[in-house]
């Protein structure tokens, strides 16, 4: 066998198993899983991609960090939150993914250094920081009544080898934001241990009260006269992208927000540069059309936020009569999250939903919930699908 950092742990498990049967059987099933904004009966902008044919995108500039037009384009609609950023602090990627892959190239050294990582989140960091040679570390979230950070596994788990921490607002799956104080305590540690906050804010767009901004900087520019960005205590590192706020991963294009005391963010820029020119991934036609997709993507942002405003009521009413069933608290994202009663196994109940009621959910185990038993629902499904399909979950989870 060669030696590779492709983990060895793909081997598909019961559940994958399960459904892998059942689509071979041709079973329709009622997803609650998916999170493919472009195959979810979202309205798109008919002319949303004709950008991408401008003929400016034949000529091939190669600009490391991003073409001036396209950062200041992303600078720009970081107004929408009340804040100014330079385009000077912008670094564009490929997608979200592409900017993790980059930041763990800048901070650490392959198989020593490590990044803290939020449980319960975001699936893919395992598979983020192994392919990256960076081993993770877990820092735990708890639910009393809101999901707040334990700060004890954060201390706990910090070792010398800790590059970065990572933080994910709002959290996939648990719908929950850092608060002011939680990003302070992250910062004043990470300032005072030499590392660097990594803040995943691709949800920042969807807050699921119509009352509540979800991006802490829009309420903290409120009723200031100067708009601006906050320095940061220690070097950050904001990450968005098209992804999510314009419902377009398949444009490939997310970007890096450097924020930090000025000498550390133009030491991270420089080497930035270096690992960017290296790559080169983002392309120009994407980047040429960076101005319009921003622009067009408003009214599908618009259409989406509808979309899972109206599913998050939806569940919520369904589950009323079931007292044995909590919605947790949620307040921004795509995904809720459903606490249920534990006479079988996460993986018995989604194996069941599957094979008996046509309905597939994910197990609170794959985002790493510290027990049993929770199911994770996306909000994006249509809405008929998403109330027949959850009427089913109610109806199989809560005896
Ligand atoms: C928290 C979080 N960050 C990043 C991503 C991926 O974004 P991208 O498509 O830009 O790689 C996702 C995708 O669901 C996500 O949940």
């Amino acid at each position: 066998m060669f030696s590779s950092r492709v983990p060895g742990d793909l081997e598909p498990n019961r559940l994958t198993r399960a459904v892998r049967r059942a689509r071979a059987a041709g079973t329709a099933l009622l997803d609650l899983t998916a999170t493919n904004p472009t195959t979810a009966g979202i309205r798109y902008p008919a002319s949303i991609l004709e950008s991408l044919a401008s003929p400016a995108a034949l000529r091939y500039e190669p600009s490391p960090l991003g073409l001036p037009d396209a950062r200041a384009a992303v600078a720009r609609d970081y107004a929408r939150y009340g804040i100014n950023v330079a385009p000077e602090r912008l670094v564009l990627t490929a997608s979200t993914s592409d900017a993790y892959s980059i930041l763990f190239k800048l901070l650490c050294a392959p198989d020593g250094d490590a990044v803290m990582l939020p449980v319960p989140s975001y699936p893919l960091f395992d598979h983020l920081t192994r392919l990256d040679g960076v081993r993770s570390i877990p820092y735990r979230l708890e639910y009393h009544g809101r999901w707040a950070i334990d700060f004890e596994t954060v201390d706990e788990g910090w070792t010398g080898a800790v590059r970065a921490v990572l933080a994910v607002s709002p959290n996939n799956p648990t719908g929950s934001m850092l608060t002011g104080a939680e990003r302070a305590a992250l910062a004043e540690r990470c300032k005072a241990r030499d590392a660097a906050l990594i803040i995943d804010e691709v949800f920042a767009d969807y807050a699921l009260s119509a009352h509540e901004p979800s991006h802490p900087d829009r309420q903290k520019a409120k009723g200031k006269r100067e708009k601006g960005l906050e320095p940061s205590e220690c070097l950050t590192f904001r990450l968005g992208g098209l992804s999510k706020s314009a419902g377009l991963p398949q444009v490939k294009l997310g970007w890096i927000l450097v924020d930090g005391p000025e000498a550390l963010a133009r030491g991270a820029l420089e080497r930035l540069e270096l690992i960017c020119d290296t790559y080169l991934s983002v392309s120009t036609p994407v980047q040429r059309a960076a101005p319009s997709l921003i622009a067009a993507g408003a009214a599908v942002r618009a259409d989406i936020l509808d979309r899972i405003r109206n599913n998050d009521r939806e569940l919520r009413t369904l589950a009323a009569p079931y007292p044995s069933i909590q919605v947790l608290p949620c307040e921004a994202g795509w995904s809720a999250v459903l606490r249920v009663p534990s006479p079988r196994t996460e993986a018995d109940l989604v194996i069941e939903l599957l094979e008996r009621d046509g309905v597939l959910v994910h197990p609170g185990y794959f985002f790493d919930f510290a027990h049993e038993s929770f199911l994770v629902v996306s909000l994006l499904p249509e809405s008929p699908a998403f109330v027949e399909g959850v009427g089913r979950v109610l109806e199989r989870a809560h005896a």
